[in-house]
């Protein structure tokens, strides 16, 4: 098989990435070690930036999400006893989020034509990145003129990139989220960010009768460790700290733990391989910038593959790396901030503490202060930067 674009992955970057790419009358083909069904049930992010929306639209693939998405013009920051609204309409106006589950993002970008997407395919592997690219696959080969590497972290494409051309900057945190599904109408109307001595949780929903919770946990907790009821006591203790506020328990159907983790590489590119997405760096979920990263690289990449077909001009595809690194960093540093901002540390010392809060009423107090969290939260305009 012979296509221009070779895309390994089907998550929200390699689907999205088919469909701009197929816009501007360019073939791929994306393959896929899961199943569909797989794909579309697994439950992630849920907070997609104005631009995340815009660029769904432009796509085709927004008409379910501009009328069951939930727009959200601020959030709530919860600790020692009270609530503070961080208010985009007033700090940002005119900018906003919508909640909008990533597992409907992914049915709705498949939709839109199963027929680029091989699901089920085993043994993918890279080949001749640097001149003439190709992708086996158990059964299978496709030559393509590049590859785009949207598999995710734990993919193949990034470690297939040979010794010493990426430099990888890494954090570890000493902590995981527990996240739940649960058929309960949501207990506020906006998320609640709380950070309790507890350990931090938050509130979060997907429609009118589901909600989405998250707790801290630590690294070393399984599924087995947390029981529904033990869920619902935490998420009690942790939420209900201000006065009215009673948080509403439901069916749990889904549940997971995710390690939190800070990841870059650099350069995001070698040879015919562009990485694009959690196969290029990943944030912890606390900014919710994980799949909005995706969505912005993907940007940047069909822009640059647009370039070469159209104009013959390597130029943009040269700079791809250093066009989304500005973007990647600033996230980065937003997701690092905001979960240090609301976490409970093993290691805090009252020092520590001291400054966190510190940070938190600063944050809750000062109208730039929390210019500052709201316009990284609501996500900065693409080509922002210098
Ligand atoms: P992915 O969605 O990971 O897609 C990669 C795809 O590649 C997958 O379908 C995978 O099956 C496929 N693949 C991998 N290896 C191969 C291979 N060898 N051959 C073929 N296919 C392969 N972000 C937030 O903002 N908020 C959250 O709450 C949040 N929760 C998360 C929970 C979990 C468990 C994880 C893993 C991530 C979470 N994220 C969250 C991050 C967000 O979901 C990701 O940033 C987003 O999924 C990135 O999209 P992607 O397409 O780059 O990668
Ligand atoms: C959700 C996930 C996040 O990481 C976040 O910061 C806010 C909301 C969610 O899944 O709804």
């Amino acid at each position: 098989m012979r296509t221009q674009v070779g895309i390994v992955g089907a998550g929200p970057a390699g689907l999205l990435l088919s469909h701009l790419l197929a816009q501007r009358g360019i073939s791929s083909v994306v393959l896929e070690k899961h199943s569909r069904s797989y794909v579309e049930s697994r439950v992630r992010a849920g907070v997609l930036e104005q631009g995340t929306v815009d660029t769904l639209v432009e796509a085709g693939a927004g008409e379910r999400l501009l009328r069951e998405g939930l727009v959200h013009r601020g959030i709530e920051l919860r600790y020692g006893g009270a609530g503070h609204r961080i208010a985009f309409d007033k700090l940002v106006p005119g900018r906003a989020i919508t909640v909008y589950g990533q597992q409907e993002v992914v049915k709705d970008l498949i939709a839109l034509d199963p027929s680029r997407v091989r699901f089920e395919v085993s043994g993918v592997a890279v080949h001749s990145l640097e001149d003439s690219p190709a992708i086996t696959f158990d059964g299978g080969r496709v030559e393509c003129d590049f590859i785009a590497g949207c598999d995710g972290f734990h993919g193949i494409t990034r470690p297939s990139v040979p010794d010493g051309v990426l430099t990888t900057f890494e954090r570890a945190y000493p902590f995981s989220w527990l996240g739940i599904l649960a058929r309960v109408s949501p207990s506020a109307e906006e998320l609640i960010y709380a950070a309790t001595p507890r350990g931090f949780a938050l509130h979060s929903m997907r429609s009118p009768t589901i909600s989405r919770f998250y707790l801290q946990v630590s690294s070393a907790d399984t599924l087995e460790s947390w029981p529904a009821d033990r869920i619902w006591s935490e998420l009690r203790a942790r939420l209900e700290t201000v006065p009215g506020f009673t948080l509403e328990a439901g069916e749990i159907i889904e549940s997971g733990i995710t390690p939190m983790r800070s990841f870059v590489t650099e350069p995001m590119q070698y040879g015919r391989l562009y990485l694009a997405g959690d196969a290029a760096h990943i944030v912890p979920p606390t900014g919710a910038k994980g799949l909005n990263l995706a969505v912005a690289d993907v940007r940047v990449l069909t822009a640059a593959l647009a370039r070469f077909y159209e104009e013959g001009s390597s130029d943009a595809l040269d700079a791809y790396s250093a066009d989304c690194l500005q973007r990647v960093w600033r996230a980065q540093h937003f997701s690092w901030w905001m979960t240090t901002l609301l976490h409970t540390f093993d290691t805090d010392d009252p020092y520590a503490q001291r400054l966190q809060t510190s940070y938190l009423d600063y944050v809750t107090s000062s109208e730039a202060a929390a210019t500052t969290l709201a316009e990284n939260y609501v996500g900065l305009p693409y080509g922002w930067g210098v």
